[in-house]
């Protein structure tokens, strides 16, 4: 932990979007968490379903039997993902859950005996840090250092038109040992990228024709954040993964949703040999469903989506002065570009982050790019407070 250990910050209670750390200091959290805190941290809700749940059932063998927080939160989840007929199994990370979604992959090839087990993604797709899920991820600093690494993974550019569909197919047409495509609509840690939905439909319909899984991860997109309930909507995945707002941080939680037909090829052919000692863990789960529960009551993607537009328009200053050159995001989640020349100023690759950390703010830098994924219950007087505070960082 170098950054604590340079900086030692220890956070003592919550309340909002506003932390404090053990000497008093109040900082505004602009990342909710590591963009999984959607709903702050004063849901008493969210709480007390915890707590009820602790008290009735707190444990269940999730192979071996239902709970109703699981079954009720599976439900739910049905109704608002776009996978058709939905099967649903519950992990606890959002790396665990893309495991589990790839060894479906493996599993159907072994069923089927075709060796389809290799799957495309993107060059600066995120998937989390298991070693498989870190495989299929695009940065090599990340990965260098566990090699050798899971094999059977093709990655593409990350597109910026339709037509650069044309490359996977040319490779599925190539290679037949492709099962899948693995994308993040919005690439989060890559950079806040949004892949033009143009090309989501197109692979889409290459995963139809070429009877390939298409699987999103929207571990950081899902639940509203970007002011829709899944960015996949439109193109409805055959797995879709979900986690980090599913509890709004408070427990560990992710969920793989697959469609019916995938499920069934399992149940013809065997179980999912595939089992761990937390998968539809009920208290997570009824966290779960109470987080779902606020979501929908306050309709979180048309919140999100709005205060979005609020937090763009709060930049706009700041771009037309030239200080940024270029605003990037969706909802709630953004990244701010800024000036090269400002950046090239400092000798630390995240002053900025550290100086608006001293200031009470908390939020992420990678070279010249400040990242923002505020909850949906931030303030526009946080917001203001913000930009001008950026703005003097800036000079
Ligand atoms: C798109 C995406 N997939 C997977 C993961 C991994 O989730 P977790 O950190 O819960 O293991 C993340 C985490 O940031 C993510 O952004």
């Amino acid at each position: 932990m170098p950054r604590f250990l340079q900086n030692p910050i220890t956070m003592v209670n919550a309340s909002g979007v506003v932390l404090t750390d053990s000497h008093g200091k109040q900082y505004i959290d602009l990342e909710s968490g590591i963009r999984n805190v959607l709903l702050g941290y004063s849901q008493t809700e969210i709480v007390e379903a915890i707590r009820v749940q602790l008290q009735n059932l707190p444990y269940a063998r999730g192979a071996h039997f239902g709970n109703e927080a699981a079954l009720q939160l599976a439900s739910k989840l049905a109704a608002l993902s776009p996978v058709k007929q939905p099967r649903i199994l519950f992990h606890n990370s959002g790396s665990e859950a893309v495991e589990a979604s790839l060894k479906i992959v493996r599993q159907l090839a072994f069923m089927r005996r075709d060796g389809r087990t290799s799957v495309i993604t993107l060059k600066k797709g995120y998937h989390g840090q298991t070693i498989t899920a870190l495989s299929a991820s695009g940065e090599h600093y990340s990965k260098e250092p566990f090699e050798p690494l899971t094999e059977g993974f093709i990655s593409v550019d990350v597109p910026t038109s339709a037509a650069e569909a044309d490359q996977v197919l040319s490779i599925v047409q190539s290679n037949l040992s492709i099962g899948a495509i693995m994308i993040e609509p919005i690439l989060g840690n890559g950079g806040i990228v949004s892949i033009p939905e143009e090309y989501l439909l197109r692979i889409r319909q290459i995963c139809n024709e070429h009877d390939l899984l298409l699987i999103c991860d929207e571990v950081t997109t899902g639940f509203g954040r970007c002011g829709k309930w899944f960015m996949s909507e439109s193109y409805p995945p055959d797995i879709l993964i979900v986690g980090k707002a599913i509890t709004n941080g408070y427990l560990p939680l992710s969920a793989v949703i697959v469609t019916e037909k995938v499920w069934q090829e399992f149940d013809r052919c065997g179980n999912f040999r595939h089992g761990q000692t937390n998968l539809n863990h009920p208290v997570c789960c009824a966290a779960g469903l109470a987080t779902i529960e606020i979501l929908s009551r306050m309709n979180a993607p048309e919140v999100c989506k709005r205060k979005g537009l609020e937090l763009q328009g709060g930049f706009e200053g700041l771009r037309q002065s030239g200080k940024v050159t270029e605003l990037r995001g969706t909802g709630l989640m953004w990244a701010i570009v800024f000036d090269e020349a400002i950046h090239r100023k400092h000798d630390s690759n995240k002053w900025l982050q550290l100086l608006l950390l001293d200031q009470g703010f908390i939020v992420g830098q990678i070279e010249n790019t400040v990242f923002l994924s505020p909850a949906v219950i931030t303030e526009s007087s946080h917001m203001q407070h913000f930009v001008e505070r950026l703005q003097k960082a800036f000079g």
